[in-house]
Protein backbone atom coordinates (compact mmCIF):
# COMPACT_ATOMS: atom_id res chain seq x y z
CA UNK A 1 0.00 0.00 0.00
CA UNK A 2 1.09 3.38 -1.05
CA UNK A 3 1.88 5.74 1.97
CA UNK A 4 0.99 9.61 1.36
CA UNK A 5 3.51 11.93 2.55
CA UNK A 6 2.81 15.14 4.15
CA UNK A 7 4.60 17.91 1.99
CA UNK A 8 3.60 20.83 4.76
CA UNK A 9 2.32 21.06 7.90
CA UNK A 10 1.41 24.74 9.17
CA UNK A 11 -1.21 26.05 11.97
CA UNK A 12 -3.65 28.33 11.13
CA UNK A 13 -5.09 28.96 14.43
CA UNK A 14 -5.54 27.47 17.59
CA UNK A 15 -5.99 23.84 17.19
CA UNK A 16 -6.31 24.31 13.79
CA UNK A 17 -4.00 22.60 11.08
CA UNK A 18 -3.50 22.84 7.23
CA UNK A 19 -1.48 20.00 5.55
CA UNK A 20 -0.64 19.49 1.81
CA UNK A 21 -0.82 15.73 1.22
CA UNK A 22 0.51 13.67 -1.41
CA UNK A 23 -2.43 12.44 -2.84
CA UNK A 24 -2.33 12.51 -7.01
CA UNK A 25 -5.21 10.58 -7.72
CA UNK A 26 -7.52 12.04 -5.66
CA UNK A 27 -5.73 15.51 -6.69
CA UNK A 28 -7.03 14.77 -10.67
CA UNK A 29 -10.40 13.78 -9.89
CA UNK A 30 -11.50 16.05 -6.95
CA UNK A 31 -14.54 18.85 -7.48
CA UNK A 32 -15.50 21.40 -5.18
CA UNK A 33 -17.58 19.53 -2.00
CA UNK A 34 -15.96 16.25 -2.24
CA UNK A 35 -14.11 14.50 0.35
CA UNK A 36 -11.48 11.64 1.18
CA UNK A 37 -12.17 9.65 4.29
CA UNK A 38 -8.44 9.00 6.00
CA UNK A 39 -6.46 6.58 8.55
CA UNK A 40 -3.32 7.54 10.11
CA UNK A 41 -2.12 4.05 10.73
CA UNK A 42 -2.73 0.50 11.22
CA UNK A 43 -4.84 1.38 14.69
CA UNK A 44 -6.42 4.49 13.17
CA UNK A 45 -9.92 5.14 12.66
CA UNK A 46 -11.34 6.72 9.45
CA UNK A 47 -12.08 10.14 9.85
CA UNK A 48 -13.75 12.52 6.91
CA UNK A 49 -11.82 15.51 5.74
CA UNK A 50 -12.90 17.94 3.17
CA UNK A 51 -10.36 18.40 0.23
CA UNK A 52 -10.07 22.13 0.23
CA UNK A 53 -7.74 22.13 -2.65
CA UNK A 54 -6.13 20.03 -4.97
CA UNK A 55 -3.17 20.84 -7.20
CA UNK A 56 -3.01 17.56 -9.78
CA UNK A 57 0.25 18.84 -11.17
CA UNK A 58 2.03 18.22 -8.20
CA UNK A 59 -0.67 15.48 -6.96
CA UNK A 60 -1.08 16.84 -3.98
CA UNK A 61 -4.47 17.63 -1.52
CA UNK A 62 -4.88 20.68 0.79
CA UNK A 63 -6.70 19.61 4.26
CA UNK A 64 -7.55 21.49 7.22
CA UNK A 65 -8.15 19.83 10.16
CA UNK A 66 -9.48 21.07 13.47
CA UNK A 67 -8.19 18.75 16.70
CA UNK A 68 -11.50 17.28 17.77
CA UNK A 69 -10.76 14.18 19.38
CA UNK A 70 -8.28 11.57 19.58
CA UNK A 71 -7.53 10.96 15.82
CA UNK A 72 -7.48 14.46 14.82
CA UNK A 73 -4.79 15.28 17.77
CA UNK A 74 -2.88 12.78 16.71
CA UNK A 75 -3.17 13.79 13.24
CA UNK A 76 -1.67 17.74 14.98
CA UNK A 77 1.23 15.41 15.83
CA UNK A 78 3.01 14.87 11.70
CA UNK A 79 4.95 16.71 10.26
CA UNK A 80 6.18 17.60 7.03
CA UNK A 81 7.99 14.25 5.74
CA UNK A 82 5.42 11.79 8.07
CA UNK A 83 3.07 9.75 6.22
CA UNK A 84 -0.74 9.29 5.99
CA UNK A 85 -1.47 5.35 5.71
CA UNK A 86 -4.55 5.53 3.59
CA UNK A 87 -6.17 8.74 1.82
CA UNK A 88 -9.38 7.31 0.60
CA UNK A 89 -11.31 9.30 -2.49
CA UNK A 90 -12.76 11.62 -3.55
CA UNK A 91 -15.97 10.58 -2.19
CA UNK A 92 -19.11 12.16 -2.06
CA UNK A 93 -21.26 14.51 -4.93
CA UNK A 94 -19.33 17.44 -6.00
CA UNK A 95 -21.57 20.24 -5.22
CA UNK A 96 -24.65 21.14 -6.95
CA UNK A 97 -23.61 24.80 -8.74
CA UNK A 98 -25.83 26.95 -10.77
CA UNK A 99 -25.34 30.42 -12.32
CA UNK A 100 -28.25 31.62 -9.43
CA UNK A 101 -26.95 35.18 -8.96
CA UNK A 102 -26.25 36.41 -5.87
CA UNK A 103 -25.14 33.30 -3.66
CA UNK A 104 -24.97 33.37 0.23
CA UNK A 105 -22.56 31.64 1.99
CA UNK A 106 -22.75 30.83 5.44
CA UNK A 107 -20.01 29.18 7.76
CA UNK A 108 -19.30 28.57 11.39
CA UNK A 109 -15.64 27.78 12.61
CA UNK A 110 -13.97 25.06 10.74
CA UNK A 111 -16.90 25.03 8.78
CA UNK A 112 -14.91 28.17 6.55
CA UNK A 113 -12.41 24.96 5.29
CA UNK A 114 -15.21 23.19 3.29
CA UNK A 115 -16.99 26.21 2.27
CA UNK A 116 -14.05 27.62 1.01
CA UNK A 117 -13.85 25.67 -2.27
CA UNK A 118 -17.74 25.59 -3.01
CA UNK A 119 -17.14 29.59 -2.88
CA UNK A 120 -14.52 29.51 -5.41
CA UNK A 121 -16.20 27.38 -7.63
CA UNK A 122 -19.79 29.54 -7.71
CA UNK A 123 -17.85 32.70 -7.65
CA UNK A 124 -15.64 30.39 -10.93
CA UNK A 125 -19.08 30.36 -13.01
CA UNK A 126 -20.37 34.01 -12.65
CA UNK A 127 -22.66 34.05 -9.13
CA UNK A 128 -21.48 37.33 -7.15
CA UNK A 129 -21.03 35.47 -3.76
CA UNK A 130 -21.07 37.29 -0.40
CA UNK A 131 -20.14 35.59 2.85
CA UNK A 132 -20.78 35.42 6.78
CA UNK A 133 -17.54 33.64 8.12
CA UNK A 134 -18.46 33.46 12.05
CA UNK A 135 -16.37 31.88 15.36
CA UNK A 136 -15.84 31.94 18.59
CA UNK A 137 -13.16 34.53 18.91
CA UNK A 138 -11.02 36.73 16.65
CA UNK A 139 -7.68 34.21 17.07
CA UNK A 140 -10.00 30.98 15.58
CA UNK A 141 -11.22 32.72 12.09
CA UNK A 142 -9.29 31.26 9.24
CA UNK A 143 -9.54 31.62 5.42
CA UNK A 144 -10.87 35.09 5.89
CA UNK A 145 -8.23 36.34 2.63
CA UNK A 146 -8.81 34.01 0.40
CA UNK A 147 -12.64 34.33 0.98
CA UNK A 148 -12.17 38.32 0.20
CA UNK A 149 -10.26 37.36 -2.63
CA UNK A 150 -13.41 35.73 -4.27
CA UNK A 151 -16.32 36.95 -2.77
CA UNK A 152 -17.85 40.13 -3.67
CA UNK A 153 -18.61 41.23 0.26
CA UNK A 154 -17.42 39.36 3.22
CA UNK A 155 -19.13 40.02 6.61
CA UNK A 156 -17.33 38.56 10.05
CA UNK A 157 -19.08 37.94 13.12
CA UNK A 158 -17.64 36.59 16.32
CA UNK A 159 -19.35 35.25 19.51
CA UNK A 160 -17.05 37.43 21.67
CA UNK A 161 -16.75 40.54 19.53
CA UNK A 162 -13.28 40.54 19.18
CA UNK A 163 -13.73 40.83 15.37
CA UNK A 164 -16.80 42.19 13.32
CA UNK A 165 -20.19 42.12 14.94
CA UNK A 166 -20.47 40.80 18.13
CA UNK A 167 -22.90 37.77 17.93
CA UNK A 168 -24.16 34.97 14.95
CA UNK A 169 -23.67 34.65 11.67
CA UNK A 170 -27.80 34.13 11.47
CA UNK A 171 -27.86 38.32 13.14
CA UNK A 172 -25.27 39.60 10.12
CA UNK A 173 -27.39 37.71 7.65
CA UNK A 174 -30.44 39.41 8.77
CA UNK A 175 -29.03 42.85 9.01
CA UNK A 176 -27.93 42.00 5.46
CA UNK A 177 -31.17 41.97 4.42
CA UNK A 178 -32.88 44.64 6.22
CA UNK A 179 -30.00 46.51 4.44
CA UNK A 180 -31.77 45.81 1.06
CA UNK A 181 -29.26 42.97 -0.05
CA UNK A 182 -30.94 39.91 -1.60
CA UNK A 183 -29.98 36.51 -2.06
CA UNK A 184 -31.00 33.72 -4.23
CA UNK A 185 -29.24 30.72 -3.16
CA UNK A 186 -27.61 29.94 0.31
CA UNK A 187 -24.83 27.61 1.22
CA UNK A 188 -24.11 26.75 4.92
CA UNK A 189 -21.45 24.80 6.59
CA UNK A 190 -20.42 24.36 10.46
CA UNK A 191 -21.50 22.93 13.23
CA UNK A 192 -24.71 21.70 13.61
CA UNK A 193 -26.49 24.38 16.13
CA UNK A 194 -25.19 26.56 13.85
CA UNK A 195 -26.47 25.14 10.72
CA UNK A 196 -29.89 24.53 12.36
CA UNK A 197 -29.99 28.34 12.73
CA UNK A 198 -28.89 29.40 9.61
CA UNK A 199 -31.75 27.02 7.94
CA UNK A 200 -34.38 28.59 9.54
CA UNK A 201 -33.25 31.92 9.29
CA UNK A 202 -33.53 31.74 5.79
CA UNK A 203 -36.24 29.77 5.81
CA UNK A 204 -37.83 32.72 7.14
CA UNK A 205 -36.02 34.74 4.58
CA UNK A 206 -37.24 32.63 1.21
CA UNK A 207 -33.82 31.94 0.74
CA UNK A 208 -33.50 28.11 -0.91
CA UNK A 209 -30.34 26.89 1.15
CA UNK A 210 -28.00 23.87 0.85
CA UNK A 211 -26.22 22.31 4.14
CA UNK A 212 -23.00 20.81 4.13
CA UNK A 213 -23.62 17.89 6.88
CA UNK A 214 -20.76 16.59 8.97
CA UNK A 215 -22.19 13.30 10.44
CA UNK A 216 -20.54 10.27 11.91
CA UNK A 217 -18.95 8.48 8.85
CA UNK A 218 -17.22 4.96 8.88
CA UNK A 219 -16.94 3.28 5.12
CA UNK A 220 -17.79 6.41 3.17
CA UNK A 221 -19.25 3.80 0.28
CA UNK A 222 -22.90 3.52 1.72
CA UNK A 223 -22.66 0.17 3.42
CA UNK A 224 -22.00 0.83 6.96
CA UNK A 225 -25.23 3.23 7.37
CA UNK A 226 -23.01 5.28 9.93
CA UNK A 227 -24.10 8.68 8.16
CA UNK A 228 -27.80 8.00 7.50
CA UNK A 229 -29.44 11.39 7.96
CA UNK A 230 -32.89 12.18 7.32
CA UNK A 231 -34.26 15.05 4.66
CA UNK A 232 -37.67 15.82 4.43
CA UNK A 233 -38.76 12.68 5.81
CA UNK A 234 -36.50 10.49 3.75
CA UNK A 235 -33.38 8.54 4.39
CA UNK A 236 -30.01 8.96 2.88
CA UNK A 237 -26.71 8.52 3.52
CA UNK A 238 -24.54 11.55 3.40
CA UNK A 239 -21.60 10.01 2.23
CA UNK A 240 -22.87 8.86 -1.27
CA UNK A 241 -25.35 11.31 -1.63
CA UNK A 242 -24.19 13.75 0.09
CA UNK A 243 -22.79 15.91 2.14
CA UNK A 244 -24.92 18.72 0.76
CA UNK A 245 -28.59 18.40 0.79
CA UNK A 246 -31.85 21.15 1.37
CA UNK A 247 -31.04 22.49 4.60
CA UNK A 248 -34.84 23.23 5.21
CA UNK A 249 -35.61 19.51 4.71
CA UNK A 250 -32.58 18.31 7.37
CA UNK A 251 -33.50 16.76 10.64
CA UNK A 252 -31.04 18.51 12.16
CA UNK A 253 -32.22 16.72 15.86
CA UNK A 254 -31.66 13.43 14.81
CA UNK A 255 -28.12 14.38 13.20
CA UNK A 256 -27.08 15.69 16.43
CA UNK A 257 -28.08 12.73 18.68
CA UNK A 258 -26.59 10.67 16.48
CA UNK A 259 -23.01 12.70 16.45
CA UNK A 260 -23.30 11.95 19.99
CA UNK A 261 -24.01 8.15 19.91
CA UNK A 262 -20.16 7.41 20.83
CA UNK A 263 -19.38 10.29 23.07
CA UNK A 264 -18.47 7.94 26.05
CA UNK A 265 -15.95 5.79 23.90
CA UNK A 266 -14.55 9.21 22.05
CA UNK A 267 -13.97 10.45 25.23
CA UNK A 268 -12.06 7.71 26.44
CA UNK A 269 -9.87 7.70 23.34
CA UNK A 270 -8.99 11.27 23.69
CA UNK A 271 -8.17 10.75 27.34
CA UNK A 272 -5.70 7.81 27.11
CA UNK A 273 -4.37 9.57 23.51
CA UNK A 274 -3.69 12.54 26.39
CA UNK A 275 -2.57 10.88 28.96
CA UNK A 276 0.01 8.39 27.26
CA UNK A 277 0.86 10.99 24.92
CA UNK A 278 0.37 8.04 22.49
CA UNK A 279 3.01 8.11 19.52
CA UNK A 280 2.57 6.49 16.46
CA UNK A 281 4.77 3.91 16.79
CA UNK A 282 3.49 2.76 19.98
CA UNK A 283 0.81 -0.03 19.19
CA UNK A 284 -0.37 -1.26 22.85
CA UNK A 285 -1.13 2.07 23.86
CA UNK A 286 -3.02 2.86 20.22
CA UNK A 287 -4.67 -0.36 20.29
CA UNK A 288 -5.53 0.29 24.29
CA UNK A 289 -7.12 3.59 23.13
CA UNK A 290 -9.48 1.96 20.87
CA UNK A 291 -10.61 -0.77 23.49
CA UNK A 292 -8.67 -3.50 21.91
C1 LIG B 1 -18.05 14.95 4.98
C2 LIG B 1 -17.28 15.46 6.18
C3 LIG B 1 -16.26 16.37 5.99
C4 LIG B 1 -15.52 16.84 7.08
N1 LIG B 1 -14.53 17.76 6.84
C5 LIG B 1 -13.79 18.22 7.85
C6 LIG B 1 -12.74 19.16 7.61
O1 LIG B 1 -12.47 19.54 6.47
N2 LIG B 1 -12.02 19.59 8.68
C7 LIG B 1 -12.30 19.16 9.97
O2 LIG B 1 -11.60 19.60 10.89
N3 LIG B 1 -13.29 18.28 10.22
C8 LIG B 1 -14.03 17.79 9.21
N4 LIG B 1 -15.03 16.86 9.47
C9 LIG B 1 -15.23 16.38 10.87
C10 LIG B 1 -14.15 15.34 11.21
O3 LIG B 1 -14.32 14.18 10.43
C11 LIG B 1 -14.24 14.93 12.71
O4 LIG B 1 -13.90 16.07 13.48
C12 LIG B 1 -13.27 13.82 13.05
O5 LIG B 1 -13.68 12.60 12.48
C13 LIG B 1 -13.17 13.67 14.57
O6 LIG B 1 -12.38 12.54 14.88
P1 LIG B 1 -11.56 12.50 16.24
O7 LIG B 1 -11.12 11.11 16.48
O8 LIG B 1 -10.49 13.52 16.26
O9 LIG B 1 -12.59 12.95 17.33
P2 LIG B 1 -13.63 12.09 18.16
O10 LIG B 1 -13.38 12.27 19.59
O11 LIG B 1 -13.71 10.70 17.61
O12 LIG B 1 -14.97 12.82 17.78
C14 LIG B 1 -15.23 14.19 18.04
C15 LIG B 1 -16.52 14.53 17.31
O13 LIG B 1 -16.27 14.48 15.89
C16 LIG B 1 -17.34 13.82 15.21
N5 LIG B 1 -16.82 12.58 14.60
C17 LIG B 1 -16.16 11.57 15.22
N6 LIG B 1 -15.84 10.57 14.38
C18 LIG B 1 -16.32 10.94 13.19
C19 LIG B 1 -16.33 10.34 11.91
N7 LIG B 1 -15.79 9.15 11.67
N8 LIG B 1 -16.96 10.99 10.92
C20 LIG B 1 -17.47 12.24 11.12
N9 LIG B 1 -17.49 12.84 12.30
C21 LIG B 1 -16.92 12.23 13.32
C22 LIG B 1 -18.39 13.53 16.25
O14 LIG B 1 -19.35 14.57 16.25
C23 LIG B 1 -17.64 13.53 17.54
O15 LIG B 1 -18.43 13.81 18.65
C24 LIG B 1 -15.81 16.38 8.40
C25 LIG B 1 -16.84 15.46 8.61
C26 LIG B 1 -17.57 15.00 7.51
C27 LIG B 1 -18.66 14.01 7.71
S1 LIG C 1 -20.28 6.21 5.97
FE1 LIG C 1 -21.10 4.24 5.89
S2 LIG C 1 -22.95 4.51 4.79
FE2 LIG C 1 -22.01 6.46 4.74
Amino acid sequence: MTEHMIHSHKVLAENIHEYWVEAPLVARKYRAGQFVIIRLNDYGERIPLTVVEADPALGRIRLIVQEAGKSTKEMSLLQSGDSILDVVGPLGKPTHLENWGNLIAICGGVGAAPLLPIVKAAAGIGNAVYAVIGSRSKNLMILEDEFRAVCKDVRVATDDGTYGLKGLVTDALKAWVREGQSFQQAIIVGPVMMMQAAAEVTKELGIPAMASLNPIMVDGTGMCGGCRVTVYGKTYFACVDGPEFDAHGVDFRELQLRNQAYRPFEKNATDLFSDHKCKLDDPELQAKSHGR
